[in-house]
């Protein structure tokens, strides 16, 4: 038989088929686990097959959704795709795809919101159900059978090794030499659980590889398919603002002598800030970083490249399309600054606590008391999930939470009396920054919080406003949290009602 490049076990080149065949072997009410973490590594044809199945079986009058659990968000092929056709009855654990957000959001897909390290300990414990079938993209098939992730490796290893069924995507696309930046150890399903011999960011302690049991191979379908994240806006003032506080605030901490002059491992959340303050801290004088944290995005790449950062522990890629790109071109940089674990690991509270992260995630809104809101916007409509936020927030030695002051051109506060949707307890958030300014907010009383949070991070629109909420609580209410119940959400049902927080406060 021919040598296929990427596919060396000669019994699985034996299972090359179609993606419409592949997608045969998923039936409605299936339960499917994907590769694929924030928009990297995730299969791309059989989903788009699955999706024209499920679509030509709803024309037919019959029923077909399956139930669908991944890494975390996939890209418009999987997650997309299969929305469109309404064919997901039930999604865990992140998604940032906006068809799949309009069905979430509709109550057409029931949505199981969660921190990523709990995934992989939740479904052993059965409480996700038995899984069926396991799509996983892989960059290629080792001579012995045994696989070689892509960009992410989330929870491919407990997918493969639960399912009943496992299809395979070998893309091409996907550079052969990711193999070496794996790191694939899987926790244990008794208890005690292992330590985690993690000790600094670099270290390896798995295989390269993840392995399957063949028999339950039933189809490999060949791709060469690019990821698809979406690009990074250039960073704006407030970006840049947001950056330049963490900077000053970074110096400080050194200059105490509480923090080491190259910091202490970092870990950067999703989106555009996130992505921005990597970006200053590329251009400012600190030497020698490293990270551990979930995702490497453009700017840590960047960093990495350059020499900025020595080494970054993640579970995924979340790069843009020109940066995958040169990823792909230039891998040979990169090969051993990376290390790329299981989901469980890379967010592990056992790691994160003995390294003593740096967490910096975006936040939607804050409340004066330091509570946080990273999913819903006006407590109801579901944006992407919480991610692994959860996961660093509370057992990082640092916890630091960065939004705008201001949303939808300043008719959003994002500073306000109480948030509709708690995501963070004020004992997980210890720094609020804004582009307004940063506050410290470690060892401080509710009331203390609530001075520093209205005085350094609310915009000067909303400022006022907050402070005679807080001054009236005072007055009226007093207590540990002096609230005003029936003000307290306030705003958010006058943004509702009329597309601005401000109108009838002002
Ligand atoms: N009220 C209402 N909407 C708000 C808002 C607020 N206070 N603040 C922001 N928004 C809206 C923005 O207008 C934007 O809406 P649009 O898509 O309609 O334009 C959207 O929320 C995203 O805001 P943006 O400023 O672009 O944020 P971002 O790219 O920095 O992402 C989060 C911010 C919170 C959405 C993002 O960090 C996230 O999903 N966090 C949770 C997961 C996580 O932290 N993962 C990392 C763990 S490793």
């Amino acid at each position: 038989m021919h040598q296929d490049k990427r596919i060396h076990h000669v019994g699985l080149q034996r299972k090359l088929c179609s993606a419409e065949e592949a997608a045969q072997w998923i039936h409605h009410g299936d339960t499917v686990g994907t590769s694929g973490f924030t928009g990297s590594g995730y299969p791309k044809a059989v989903p788009m097959a699955l999706a024209d199945r499920i679509q030509q079986a709803h024309d037919d009058g019959k029923p077909f959704q399956i139930q669908l659990l991944t890494g975390a968000s996939t890209g418009p092929e999987l997650d997309g795709a299969l929305a469109k056709v309404n064919g997901v009855s039930y999604r865990a654990p992140f998604n940032t795809d906006p068809n799949m957000r309009q069905r979430i959001n509709a109550g057409d897909t029931n949505y199981l919101d969660m921190h990523l390290s709990h995934v992989a300990p939740l479904f052993r414990s059965g409480a996700l159900g038995d899984m069926d079938v396991a799509i996983i993209e892989v960059s290629a098939i080792r001579e012995d059978g045994t696989l070689i992730a892509s960009t992410a490796v989330g929870n491919n290893q407990l997918w493969l090794d639960s399912a009943k069924k496992v299809i395979l995507e070998v893309n091409d696309w996907q550079c052969r030499e990711l193999e070496s930046m794996h790191d694939i150890w899987e926790v244990s399903s008794t208890f005690p659980h292992q330590i985690i011999p993690i000790v600094n960011v670099s270290d390896r302690i798995g295989k390269h590889y993840m392995s399957v049991d063949l028999d339950k191979v039933v189809a490999v379908v060949k791709t060469h398919a690019s990821d698809r994240n979406a690009p990074f806006s250039p960073s704006d003032d407030n970006a840049r603002a947001i950056a330049g506080h963490l900077l000053e605030f970074f110096d400080y901490e050194i200059k105490k002598g509480k923090m080491p002059s190259q910091l202490l491992p970092l870990q950067s959340g999703i989106g555009n800030v996130a992505n921005a303050v990597m970006e200053a801290l590329n251009e400012g004088h600190f030497e020698n970083l490293c990270a551990y944290t979930e995702v490497i995005q453009d700017g840590m790449l960047t960093m990495l490249e350059d020499g900025k950062m020595s080494s970054a522990s993640a579970t995924a890629f979340s790069l843009s399309p020109e940066k995958a790109k040169y990823f792909n071109e230039n891998i040979g940089i990169f090969l051993n600054k990376i290390v790329l674990r299981s989901q469980e690991i890379s967010n592990h509270p056992e790691v994160i606590r003995r390294i003593g992260c740096i967490a910096m995630n975006g936040a939607i809104e804050a409340d004066i008391f330091g509570n946080v809101n990273s999913t819903h916007i006006m407590g109801t409509r579901m944006m992407n999930g919480i991610g692994g936020s959860g996961d660093f927030a509370r057992n990082a030695y640092l916890s630091i939470f960065m939004t705008p002051s201001l949303a939808k051109g300043g008719n959003i506060s994002s500073i306000v009396p109480m948030i509709s949707r708690v995501d963070h307890i004020s004992q997980d958030v210890q720094v609020i920054v804004t582009e307004q300014g940063l506050a410290d907010l470690r060892g401080l009383s509710p009331r203390s919080r609530a001075q520093v949070i209205i005085e350094n991070c609310a915009h000067p629109t909303y400022r006022p406003l907050l402070k005679e909420y807080y001054r009236l609580g005072l007055e009226n209410v007093s207590m540990q949290t002096p609230h005003l119940l029936k003000e307290a959400l306030s705003w958010h049902d006058q943004f509702v009602a009329t597309g601005s927080m401000l109108s009838e406060l002002k």
